[in-house]
């Protein structure tokens, strides 16, 4: 019988040629098997290794390691090459083909009017809050002094749920009628109950009301509020801070005005018209444009505050109509219908 040492290298070339030889993932498996499975000619060669005489064994031993991990290291190459080729594809690549395009998506024109808006607050030092859209009646209508009879409620009729758990109403703790929130304002009142003055907050967010939808209504639609809270604050501040904002968002010669009207959580209160070379094209000189007035003194009672101390504004407007005017959008359902053709322009 031919030494021990010599019969290694004619095995591993052996092994070797049919690793090589293999053509897929099954090939290159028996090839394995054949030399270095638990029956293969070359583990068969190992397992004499143990029957040499004491004297022979470093030598004969060194050698067939150093085989065995040559084997070893063509086989995970190959079996490598073997993966990588039975990942590609059958059909050959066309490098030279025109790329395939991308669509890539946008915000939609309501999210990019929001952030407009929070944007030019963000600047002049407010900060944005926010709060469930799952209402309850007294932080939606009760805490701003509006009680279950006073009128407002019927203009902004809404969608009742159950019972909700009243987590914050200081005054009750007892479960109240849950309703989809009719305005932002309700997060003033979650706001001015969470933290003490000064506070400078807009709130952007969607709101609910049992409107039919047609062209200027949605059930669902979205609001921004702003609140302002310190000492000594005045009408004029807030007259600047809408004007300031309003310049950045409908044009730096836009011209805003004041007409006294009615809001229960306000004293005063009043509407905001708008005037620019937007509300000339759509044929009128002065838009209304949203509501606000300064914090009546029983909405600062009903958190806590001392109107005696503290003083402020609020407002609130309709995004929609916002972005409305800005792109000459005639119909508020184009928002809601999410029809490509439509918010590509955007
Ligand atoms: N909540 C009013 C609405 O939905 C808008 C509004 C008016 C908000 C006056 C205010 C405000 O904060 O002071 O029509």
């Amino acid at each position: 019988m031919a030494g021990f040492i010599d019969q290694i290298e004619p095995l591993k070339a052996a092994a070797l040629a049919e690793f090589a030889a293999a053509t897929d993932l099954a090939a290159m498996e028996q090839a394995r098997v054949n030399h270095l499975g638990s029956n293969g000619r070359f583990t068969a060669l190992l397992k004499g290794l143990g029957a040499l005489p004491k004297e022979e064994k470093p030598a004969a031993g060194k050698a067939i390691n150093l085989a065995k991990n040559e084997l070893e290291a063509a086989l995970v190459q190959k079996r490598g090459e073997l993966e990588l080729r039975a990942a590609l594809p059958k059909d050959p690549t066309d490098f030279t083909a025109p790329g395939r395009r991308r669509v890539v998506g946008k915000l939609h024109p309501l999210t990019q009017v929001t952030e407009d808006i929070v944007r030019s607050f963000r600047k002049i030092g407010f900060a944005v809050a926010d709060g469930p859209e799952v209402e309850d009646e007294y932080h939606c209508f009760d805490a701003l002094n509006t009680p279950a009879d006073h009128p407002a409620r019927d203009s902004q009729d809404t969608f009742y749920v159950g019972a909700v758990p009243s987590a914050t109403a200081g005054q009750q703790n007892a479960p109240q009628r849950g309703l989809l929130r009719t305005h932002t304002s309700s997060v003033q009142i979650r706001v001015m109950k969470s933290q003490p003055p000064p506070v400078r907050i807009i709130v952007p967010g969607r709101v609910y009301r049992r409107d039919n939808a047609d062209a200027t209504h949605n059930p669902t639609f979205h609001q921004v509020e702003g609140l302002y809270v310190d000492r000594n604050v005045t009408v004029g501040d807030l007259k600047g801070t809408v004007e300031f904002v309003f310049r950045e968002l409908m044009g730096p010669e836009t011209k805003i005005r004041f007409r006294p009207h009615y809001f229960s959580y306000t004293e005063p209160s009043f509407e905001i018209d708008f005037s620019s070379s937007l509300t000339r094209k759509m044929g009128k000189e002065w838009l209304e444009i949203a509501g606000c007035g300064m914090v009546h003194p029983q909405v600062f009672e009903n958190v806590g505050y001392d109107p005696e101390v503290w003083t402020g504004w609020a407002f609130g407007f309709g995004i929609e109509r916002i972005a409305m005017i800005r792109y000459g959008i005639s119909d508020i359902r184009l928002f809601y219908e999410n029809n490509l053709r439509f918010l590509r322009q955007f």
